[in-house]
């Protein structure tokens, strides 16, 4: 337990973005659970990732495996992006045994004991594990001081033209966190769209350590995207935990966001009214900006702090 630091839960599919993620919440919040769901890879790579990354860390962080597959449908991995390893084909030492158990269990254990409103969840993969721990035990919520959520788009998707990866995998599980008693932060791509990552912002980052040294080598081996014309991609997950541990560096706005179940062209979408055209409640909060020089200097300086 470190004091001073913000309690957190994290919810990951290393995944090159959830490892950086990772990184920077372990060097920055007193995180107290790791959970882990089957996404960009498999789960028994973003598993092994997940152990990796908390190992190099050298945090004694618990790590458990989640769900496999979304609530509905089946699981499908995005490894254009990750690499079919999770990590780029960067290899890591493995990391400490999985703790024994199931995500869903683990996050109701943790929640059980806190303090109302205490603990932070960050959810940076399809949300099933943390939809499954709220369903079954909704009073937990009044536990969380909030959960930031790393999915859906205003604009448009990165899975289909309509839908973001982690809201096309699960959006009943996102339906289910939006409509939860906790306060929403939502991290969509157009928010990470503003994170650029590029030869430049990465020639940048840290050197020293086995933590920068391993992030720059994860970040290296993304391939640069077509939506950027190849001048780099979008850093996505760490944005989640930016925004819970230095919100001064982000614009916010309220709206209300509504997600797409239905099994047609829209399945996964974001519906977001910013502008209060609807009548659904604007009780999300809205990470619209980033001032991305400030985002990428705190990354520097949290990796600086790992091994
Ligand atoms: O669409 C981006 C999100 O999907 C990120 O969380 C990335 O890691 C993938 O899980
Ligand atoms: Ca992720």
């Amino acid at each position: 337990m470190e004091t001073g630091l913000i309690p957190a839960i994290v919810d990951c599919d290393p995944g090159t973005d959830d490892a950086i993620a990772l990184f920077l919440a372990l060097a920055s919040m007193d995180v107290r659970l790791v959970t882990v769901s089957g996404g960009n890879v498999p789960l028994d790579r973003t598993l092994a990732n997940a152990r990796a990354v908390v190992g190099l860390a050298g945090k004694p962080v618990p790590v458990v495996a989640g769900a496999d597959r979304p609530l509905l449908g089946h699981h499908r991995a995005e490894t254009a992006v990750h690499g079919a390893d999770g990590l780029g084909g960067v290899v890591l030492p493995d990391g400490p045994p999985v703790t024994p158990g199931v995500a869903a269990d683990a996050i109701r254990a943790l929640l059980r004991d806190a303090a109302p409103r205490s603990v932070a969840a960050i959810a940076l993969a399809p949300p099933t594990n943390l939809a499954l721990a709220l369903a079954t035990e909704p009073a937990l919520a009044g536990r969380l001081s909030g959960i930031s959520i790393m999915a859906g788009a205003w604009g448009e998707g990165n899975w289909t033209p309509s839908a973001e990866y982690n809201a096309a995998m699960d959006p009943e599980a996102l339906a289910m966190l939006l409509e939860a008693d906790v306060p929403i932060t939502l991290v969509t791509l157009d928010l990470t769209a503003q994170a650029l990552i590029t030869p430049a912002v990465l020639a940048a980052l840290p050197r020293d350590g086995a933590c920068a040294r391993a992030a720059r080598a994860i970040l290296g081996a993304v391939p640069p995207s077509r939506r950027f014309d190849h001048a780099g991609f979008a850093l996505h997950d760490p944005c989640a935990v930016a925004a819970v541990i230095a919100p001064a560096m982000f614009g916010f706005r309220q709206a209300a966001v509504r997600v797409d179940t239905g099994d047609g062209a829209a399945r996964g979408r974001t519906h977001i009214d910013r502008w209060g055209r609807t009548a659904h409640a604007a009780k999300i909060r809205m990470a619209e900006t980033l001032d991305a020089p400030r985002f990428f200097a705190m990354l520097a300086d949290a990796l600086q702090r790992l091994p």
